[in-house]
């Protein structure tokens, strides 16, 4: 298939990683043109914003939320029937404060809504070391789940088979409007988790407290953290 990444950060260069090694055709792009891709390590084709949307199956957008409506005008000229995929997770302290979000919105309800387009909302729920480094083949004990949101089921079962591909179980967590069940905050989000263990985790998810559960995370939070310590505060504080 082929593929157009938008961000070139932690999440796109793990995502274009995985999918050229798996034999598909990827370009990526920076939001705010090709020279600020200069001097970053990835694979994939660099291109500009205007040309990684052309000729394309799926266009992954891996961005802080907050720029989400910077890029309407781009992704808009996506041919019809392309699968956009939302990777975002809100911060305030990053994205500032989005008061439909702190009024409860869902956070890719939010982005479909910036964007006027439907999404599905995969590659959230795993922190990027996860992804570049815990894949594991289909059948293997303890293989990660990710959960995947989104309301056309075709789509949302053609991103999972890729997931699938990239080393990784899936768990389908519904329509976009039920995919606050993974949002930061909730048992789900970064936990490392089985297919069975996702499955209830997303079921104890309190929409409630997510967002003091978030913010918990951060006055915890050390720059000496291990990979292994943040997965283990987050099963920690959002109480699996
Ligand atoms: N990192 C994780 O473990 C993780 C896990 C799950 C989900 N996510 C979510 O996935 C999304 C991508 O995260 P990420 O960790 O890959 O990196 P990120 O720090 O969100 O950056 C992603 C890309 O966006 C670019 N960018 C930054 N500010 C921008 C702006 N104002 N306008 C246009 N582009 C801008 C970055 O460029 P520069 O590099 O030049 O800043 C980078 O190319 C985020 O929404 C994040 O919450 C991240």
């Amino acid at each position: 298939m082929k593929f157009g990444i938008i961000g070139a950060g932690p999440i796109g260069t793990s995502i274009a990683k995985k999918l050229v090694s798996n034999g598909h055709e990827v370009k990526v792009a920076d939001a705010r043109g090709i020279a600020y891709l200069e001097e970053k390590e990835f694979v994939g084709t660099p291109v500009s914003a205007e040309e990684v949307v052309q000729f394309i199956d799926v266009l992954i957008l891996a961005l802080p939320l907050h720029v989400m409506p910077s890029i309407r005008t781009i992704v808009e000229k996506c041919d019809e029937g392309v699968i956009v995929v939302d990777t975002s997770n809100y911060y305030p302290f990053r994205d500032n404060r989005i008061e439909e979000i702190e009024n409860g919105m869902v956070e890719s309800v939010w982005v479909s809504n910036q964007l006027r387009l439907p999404i599905i909302k995969a590659f959230s729920n795993l922190l990027a070391y996860t992804l570049a480094h815990k894949g594991t083949p289909v059948g293997t004990t303890g293989r990660i789940a990710m959960a995947i949101a989104g309301d056309n089921v075709s789509q949302k079962q053609i991103i999972m088979d890729f997931v699938n591909q990239c080393g990784f179980d899936t768990v389908d967590a519904g329509s976009i409007a039920d995919s606050w069940t993974f949002q930061p905050g909730t048992p789900a989000y970064c936990t490392e988790l089985t297919q069975e263990e996702l499955t209830e985790a997303l079921q104890k998810a309190n929409k409630d407290k997510a967002p003091m559960l978030r913010d918990k995370i951060m006055e915890h939070f050390s720059m000496e953290f291990t990979h292994e310590d943040i997965v283990n505060l987050n099963r920690k504080i959002y109480n699996l």
